[in-house]
């Protein structure tokens, strides 16, 4: 499985996922700054990924602080950090599971915290591949034999620390023994689904087509998909989904036609304080993602660009929301909250 994002003794590598499918480079961030640069750029990206890259950056920068102006660079670190990109919300989990930590070592010698800190980071990555496997073995029943799967953007092993969300509960239903083979939407301006999701699948000898995103509609009328599988980046209390842009699209044509849309995401992706998509952050993008394609203008100079890299989908259009915690089915008020009460003592 391909390594998205590693900690190192050299500092925190990552593959360039800017340079995927055609150049394989890694690139060490040896700085907080740095990680963080990595993240606005989009060397690293997809919703965990980018929490587990804010973790690490985190224990990165508490590594060169110095001891007399810890507390003021620690918080100089997280908002460095918090302040890449507004949407996953995986990005302010893990800063804010740092930060409690970072609390709960006051007055503790800079060697332990230095020690503690960079042991949380290991162990949120750590984490996040076990929740990645255990989110596809409560997907795989999901998904119909002898079909194909649709899926947008990469929600998959390098959107994650491994493993992936929607890829991962396609990798367990393939090792289930299902005959299955996947749709890969191109995902336009960033090209997440040429790029990413066709390598990855690829690398995994799954059977993947790519195709451009104005064609799921054509692919969704002719019955040959049977589901279609995204991950998200922030779901709201009411089962809102905000994930890559075109997503929302995917999910009306997927409802008209009558296939199941599932959003596989970690219970970290959940923000419970919303109480709709509505109030979800969309990032806007530079302008050039959408006028050029790797250097070249495809639009006039001076064209008027909007770039939201993200869309809500409303809940209606969610058949279900597969967690490592089990699977959500609407009303999402009710299932989600349920998905994180602490579990019932079975005596
Ligand atoms: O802009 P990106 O590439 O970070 O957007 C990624 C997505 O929208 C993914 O679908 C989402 O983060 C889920 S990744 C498991």
């Amino acid at each position: 499985m391909v390594e998205t994002i590693q900690w190192t003794d050299a500092g925190v590598v990552m593959i360039d996922q800017t340079r995927l499918p055609l150049i394989e480079e890694f690139v060490t961030c040896r700085t907080y700054g740095q990680v963080a640069e990595a993240i606005t750029t989009m060397v690293i990206r997809g919703a965990p990924a980018i929490g587990v890259a804010a973790a690490m950056g985190v224990a990165l920068g508490v590594l060169h602080a110095s001891a007399a102006t810890l507390d003021s660079e620690f918080e100089t670190i997280c908002s460095t950090l918090a302040a890449t990109r507004p949407t996953a919300v995986n990005l302010f989990w893990a800063i804010d599971r740092m930060q409690r930590l970072y609390a709960s070592l006051r007055g503790r010698p800079i060697g332990a915290i230095r020690d503690a800190l960079v042991r949380e980071a290991r162990q949120i990555y750590l984490e996040d591949i076990a929740i990645n496997r255990a989110i596809g073995a409560n997907g795989a029943a999901l998904v119909p034999d002898h079909k194909t799967v649709l899926t947008h953007c990469n929600a998959g092993a390098l959107a994650t620390a491994g493993y992936g969300t929607a890829l991962g509960v396609i990798r367990a239903a393939v090792a289930a023994g299902k005959h299955i083979d996947v749709f890969a939407d191109e995902t336009r301006p960033f090209l997440q689904g040429a790029r990413l999701t066709v390598w990855e699948l690829q690398q995994d000898g799954i059977p993947v087509t790519l195709i451009t995103d104005n064609m799921a509609g054509h692919f969704l009328h002719g019955g040959r998909i049977g589901c279609v599988v995204v991950g998200a980046d922030r779901i709201a209390r009411n089962g809102d989904v905000a994930n890559k842009i075109g997503t929302y699209a995917v999910a009306v044509l997927a409802h008209e036609n009558g296939v199941p849309f599932y959003v596989a995401a970690p219970v970290s992706t959940l923000d419970l304080t919303l109480s709709s998509g509505d109030r979800i952050p969309i990032e806007q993008r530079p302008s050039r993602e959408v006028t050029e394609l790797f250097g070249t203008a495809v639009a006039p100079p001076g064209t008027s660009v909007q770039n939201p890299a993200f869309d809500v989908t409303p809940a209606r259009y969610v058949t279900a929301i597969i967690t490592e915690k089990g699977v959500a089915r609407p009303p999402y008020a009710t299932s989600l909250p349920a998905l994180l009460a602490p579990a019932k003592d079975s005596k």
